[in-house]
């Protein structure tokens, strides 16, 4: 029997669960319902995420106190959780003593290990309301280009990153004044002390091969950069030992919550913290998103090896959810919240639906809402469900057959199937668990038909052969509930009434349930209605007035824009003829690993000539949605260097940035190459 702890992110407490979120909690519930099925002891810890500033000012904005708010988010997160059956043994706080306990130790190894150091950091100060401003909470004109309302890291106009304090005109979005530089001691960890330990460990078969091989990048040519975990007060978090009036940064006491609410379980259940985080005989397995590999690969690993914890067997990463091809949307009703959906359709569809499409690769899934309606109605209720309501009914009150008929090999088969389809949700590839489910369901659904019991039924002198075909086929639906059971725990749960037995270890699947009475058929699953999908979505969007159709003549276009950006000093011709504007084809689009803005693009300007260029509208656009449009790029721009490359050129849009970001796109008939001007 393997011992295994098992952990997905902990999600923020500032916001609601939401059905991004539920890919990640509901992929790791199969995986620990997987293993508990399969007899092993494991684990699957979580908590909240409560510190830092977004939090306070959340709790400011609606008047009360970050304890008072955390409290309640928890209650509805989980709340959430459970409605979709993610079933944790413990879900915790960040905000908690035993977490402060931890922090506190892991610390102390830092510092014993001389990896601490202190830098001095120029910070922008919003001085009216007495904070230091994270860097999404200033904006001003871009130091590189001069672009006016940049955010404070890096500009969406031409990419340019810079720090907060750089930013020409910086305003505090918090109170709309004007930020003073201040200087703060900050508290650095020096991970590159472990430069050769971290290396070897990211390449050791634990992580992902992509992940792994876009880390190895890291190591090649430069050091490690120090790691700034401290911020100066008010924050709401952990006070630092010895550091009076600084904080410990959320990324630094969010992981070690994995190690604090474990902490509080074994508390409870009388076990031994060690014996879970300090033993090589337990696996840990983390599960997390691709936008926060970063903070678990490299930061984590080194504080756990630092502090003498161990080191994560595994860290399975998946990709981002997207609906219907784009970005989750407030506007178009796509951003759906946990609680909404709840309130319309039936949660085993949504497990169901995102087994089908989660592998083991870092890729990202769609949910397609046709899709997801032929999905469940054929695989789930047509293939699996109907098996059972198709001949439950006619071994009433007889039961199961005292011995199992002959079936042409069919049960064999399906037991065979077993440790295959067992290695594939081991793996993580679910969506091959439910290829290989739904093709066995393929062949048990013939077999019914066939043999037909509603025929059988009518002739009392096949009373026998009824009773035998019945018995074939709900044992042929016990081995596929069993299979689905880690998706479909509610599913098992019914079956299990059914057939009069709990569907509680893989190991049933091997032999077949005969001589059992038979319970009264109730319903398993309802089809899904496609209108009830039509009314999440639209209790989903969020009042954004879309804007009227305007007649002619009455267009009402705000002064709004113009007033933000007045138009520039006057040029010569000449100096407009030194800006070489082009039609270029987007030829290939793809999101730069950890740039959170970034898009990089291969752009052809006809014939062999291609250009690459970084461009800062990734809240905006989907890379896929850009291939093999028209757009229109400044060719002679000198190049720049980035963190990810070169950038050969830019390309135009208009709007303030961020999600609004709206590309130049040429009229019909233009090509590739194409002077503009
Ligand atoms: N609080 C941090 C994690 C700290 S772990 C020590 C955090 N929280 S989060 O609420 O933003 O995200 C929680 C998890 O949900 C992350 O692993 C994240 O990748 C995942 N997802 C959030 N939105 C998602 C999608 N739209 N699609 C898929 N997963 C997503 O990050
Ligand atoms: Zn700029």
């Amino acid at each position: 029997m393997r011992k295994i702890l098992v952990t997905s992110a902990l999600p923020y407490a500032n916001g609601h669960i939401h059905l991004g979120h539920l890919v990640e909690y509901l992929q790791t519930d199969i995986w620990v319902r997987f293993q508990k099925l399969m007899g092993n002891r494991c684990l699957y810890i979580c908590a909240d995420d409560t510190h830092g500033t977004a939090i306070s000012i959340r709790a400011q904005a609606e008047g009360r106190s970050e304890e008072d708010l955390i409290a309640e988010m928890s209650e509805a997160h989980q709340r959430d959780f459970a409605g979709f059956g993610i079933e944790f043994d413990h879900f915790g706080s960040t905000n908690s003593e035993s977490n402060r306990e931890v922090c506190h130790e892991i610390w102390k190894a830092l510092c014993d290990a001389d990896m601490v150091t202190e830098q001095e950091i120029d910070q922008l100060f919003d001085v009216s309301k007495g904070v230091f401003l994270a860097d999404r909470f200033v904006r001003g004109t871009c130091p590189v280009c001069k672009s006016p309302d940049q955010p404070g890291d890096n500009c969406d106009k031409c990419n340019a990153t810079y720090t907060p304090a750089e930013l020409i005109d910086p305003v505090s979005t918090l109170t709309n004044t004007t930020p003073e530089v201040r200087s703060a001691t900050h508290l650095f960890v020096q991970i590159e002390k472990l430069h050769d330990f971290l290396d070897e460990w990211t390449q050791s078969g634990t992580l992902p091969p992509e992940s792994a091989n876009y880390l190895k990048n890291f190591f090649l040519n430069e050091p490690l950069r120090d790691w700034d975990i401290s911020r100066p007060g008010p924050y709401f978090g952990f006070e630092i030992p010895d550091s009076p009036g600084n904080y410990w940064y959320v990324w630094f006491d969010a992981p070690i919550g994995y190690i604090g609410a474990t902490q509080d379980w074994c508390s409870e259940h009388g076990e031994s913290l060690d014996d879970w985080w300090k033993n090589p005989g337990t696996e840990i397995h983390h599960f997390i998103g691709k936008d926060i590999q970063y903070f678990h690969t490299l930061f984590w690993p080194a504080m756990l090896k630092t502090a003498g914890f161990s080191l994560p067997t595994k860290v399975h990463i998946h990709g981002f959810l997207t609906v219907d091809g784009e970005k989750m949307s407030k506007s178009r009703g796509t951003f759906i919240q946990a609680s909404t959906y709840l309130e319309h359709l039936d949660p085993s569809y949504l497990r169901y639906y995102y087994a089908t499409r989660l592998s083991s690769r870092v890729e990202d899934l769609d949910l397609n809402p046709e899709e997801f309606v032929s999905k469940i109605n054929s695989d789930l209720v047509g293939k699996v469900v109907n098996l059972a309501s198709r001949t439950a009914k006619f071994i009433q009150p007889v039961g199961l057959s005292e011995v199992y008929p002959e079936d042409d090999g069919l049960f064999e088969t399906f037991a065979s199937q077993g440790d295959a389809i067992a290695a594939a949700y081991e793996a993580g590839d679910y969506s091959k668990a439910m290829r290989m489910i739904m093709e066995l369901a393929d062949q048990a659904n013939p077999y019914v038909e066939n043999n037909a019991p509603w025929e059988l039924r009518k002739d009392p002198e096949k009373a026998q052969e009824l009773q035998d075909v019945c018995t074939v086929a709900l044992n042929l639906f016990r081995t596929l509930v069993i299979y689905l059971a880690p998706v479909l725990p509610e599913l098992a749960r019914k079956a299990g009434e059914l057939l009069g037995e709990e569907l509680d270890s893989w190991d049933l699947a091997k032999a077949p349930l005969v001589g059992q009475p038979i319970a009264k058929f109730k319903h398993m699953m309802q089809r899904v209605d496609p209108a009830k999908i039509e009314a999440m979505i639209e209790a989903s969007k969020e009042e954004a007035p879309e804007p009227e159709a305007a007649t002619p003549g009455n267009w009402e276009d705000s002064a709004d824009a113009l007033e933000a950006s007045p138009i520039a000093d006057e040029i010569s011709f000449d100096d407009f003829m030194k800006l070489d504007l082009r039609v270029v084809r987007v030829i290939e689009a793809k999101e730069v690993p950890d740039a959170r803005k970034l898009i990089q693009l291969t752009l052809s300007l006809g014939g062999d000539e291609t250009r690459n260029v970084f461009a800062g509208i990734k809240a905006a656009y989907n890379p896929e949605d850009l291939v093999g449009r028209l757009v229109v790029m400044v060719a002679n721009l000198a190049p720049r260097k980035m963190k990810f490359g070169v950038s050969e050129g830019m390309i135009i849009a208009s709007g303030p940035g961020g999600k609004d970001v709206f590309l130049l796109s040429p009229d019909e008939g233009a090509a590739p190459g194409q002077r503009v001007g």
